[in-house]
């Protein structure tokens, strides 16, 4: 069943399960916020959750879990070797995917680095819709060079276009002609993508690039990680896909694709990451890696109780009354901004809510990290930690100029089955409260700069005072008991 709305006229969703474990959070005062966001270097992975109210940094392993899942963890099979959980976890592989070879990681992107080291070779070429971080750091790492194909349609902010993460796929062709099949380690898709908003692939998109790779000879790589997301919007936006079931379009995707991989973090609201292939070949070809650097091939480094919860988890994603709560709770807070004139990326996509910063703070240069700066203010604004999508998750060109992203976003993720309602009205309140004084908002320099993946664990300083100004504003505007 598609998602239900309990005021149609308002797309208000409404929740298809209900709350039986709670966890206690806290909403520190003002001047503590601005100060632990200060402490933090300004960098929200830096922050401890004790200080947060509403964690939106991401959907990664945060997932809310079902009854179900919590139980099947009470039979995990903790042999080292040929334990019961992985035949478990293969059965639900092949109920929801229909494919026989799996290999194990310890998440998604010791899945990436297993892809990378059976696939790139130093001077090739790896073509996707758009990169994400950890797949380009481990295909840099190689020699390999990241190519992205994105139609233009997914770099403009605010549009009617229903999956703005499709290829383009007359440059797909040329650029596999050009660079030669030879030389290309393969041609991946992420659905939905994650670097530009969350934003999905339509069906009829990813079955057109597999045909070009098979005709053309390169391989096809599904990074499924958002995956449910994005068959939730096939099914709502996609006129072929909406008599489908969903099983269908994940098998039909396996049968095209000629490696499937994901983090079990996203799709399976658990843990872990898994490799999947119809041929055989391309089992083998990765699966030596996986004893050097995950663990046995019937756990791959994670823990059984993990595995049994991914297990059911993907059965779960085959449910629309599961898999569309979390696009439904984006689409809400996307509107409530919206309707407001915040600038946020339209349409809304999966994983979370995406501010357009470069709109938030049009006169601050890439090199103040706008996104950034936005994200500090709504911590101190609402105890929300969002995280970074600009140019301060790039990485520097080899010559250490900067590279400024496309979008400057600040994400604010939306983990599925977490948040009620009244969080999500919450943030959309306090982001507003942002934007109405975002002429306080100043720029931020670094302090400390990690070479690689400094996104992580980089420090940054505010230029100015700008961030006392907005508490300032902050407890004339609310009071001192907020
Ligand atoms: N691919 C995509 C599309 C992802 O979004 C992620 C993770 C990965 C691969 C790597 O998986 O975290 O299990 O190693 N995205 C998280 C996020 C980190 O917050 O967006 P992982």
């Amino acid at each position: 069943m598609p998602v239900k709305f309990y005021i149609p006229e308002n797309q208000v969703p409404l929740e298809m399960h209900k709350v039986r474990v709670v966890q206690k959070l806290t909403l520190l005062p003002v001047e503590q916020r601005l100060q632990a966001i200060q402490e933090a270097g300004n960098n929200t992975f830096l922050l401890q959750n004790k200080d947060i109210y509403m964690d939106m940094i991401t959907d990664s392993g945060v997932n809310g879990m079902s009854d179900k899942q919590v139980a099947s963890m009470s039979i995990a099979d903790d042999s080292y070797a040929g334990s019961e959980t992985w035949n478990r976890l293969k059965a639900a592989v092949k109920e929801v995917f229909g494919v026989d070879n799996v290999l194990p990681a310890h998440q998604g992107r010791a899945a990436e680095n297993i892809l990378a080291e059976a696939f790139v070779k130093p001077g090739m070429f790896t073509l996707m819709n758009f990169h994400f971080t950890t797949t380009k750091a481990h295909i840099t790492r190689l020699g390999g060079e990241v190519i992205e194909l994105v139609d233009k349609k997914g770099l403009v902010p605010q549009s009617n276009e229903p999956f703005k993460g499709d290829m383009d796929l007359r440059k797909l062709k040329a650029t596999i002609k050009e660079k030669t099949p030879e030389k290309i380690a393969f041609v991946r898709v992420e659905s939905g993508t994650n670097l530009i908003g969350g934003q999905p692939v339509s069906l009829e998109n990813m079955l057109a690039v597999c045909d070009i790779c098979h005709e053309m000879g390169v391989i096809s790589v599904l990074d499924a990680s958002l995956l449910q997301d994005n068959v939730y919007f096939m099914k709502t936006r996609e006129p072929r896909c909406k008599y489908m079931d969903t099983k269908s379009i994940y098998q039909l995707l396996a049968s095209r694709f000629d490696i499937i991989y994901f983090s079990a973090r996203k799709l399976g609201f658990s843990r872990g990451g898994f490799i999947l292939s119809t041929d055989k070949k391309w089992t083998e070809q990765m699966m030596e890696f996986v004893p050097l650097y995950e663990g046995f091939l019937t756990y791959g480094g994670m823990e059984v109780r993990s595995i049994e919860a991914a297990a059911q988890g993907l059965l779960e994603s085959l449910d629309m009354d599961y898999i569309s709560q979390g696009p439904e709770f984006i689409a809400y807070l996307a509107k409530e901004l919206d309707d407001y004139g915040v600038p946020v990326i339209l349409p809304p996509g999966g994983l979370g809510c995406h501010l357009n910063c470069s709109e938030f703070v049009p006169d601050m240069p890439h090199d103040q990290y706008p996104a950034a700066a936005v994200g500090a203010a709504i911590y101190i604004a609402g105890g929300i930690r969002g995280m970074e999508r600009g140019t301060l998750s790039e990485q520097r060109e080899p010559d250490g100029t900067e590279r400024f992203a496309e979008l400057e976003l600040q994400r604010l993720a939306v983990p599925r089955r977490v948040f009620t309602l009244s969080q999500i009205k919450y943030c959309a309140d306090r982001v507003k409260w942002v934007w109405d004084n975002r002429q306080l908002i100043g720029g931020l320099r670094w302090v400390h700069e990690p070479k690689v993946l400094r996104f992580f664990f980089g420090r940054l300083k505010e230029i100015g005072y700008w961030q006392e100004e907005l508490a300032a504003k902050f407890q004339e505007d609310f009071g001192d008991s907020l």
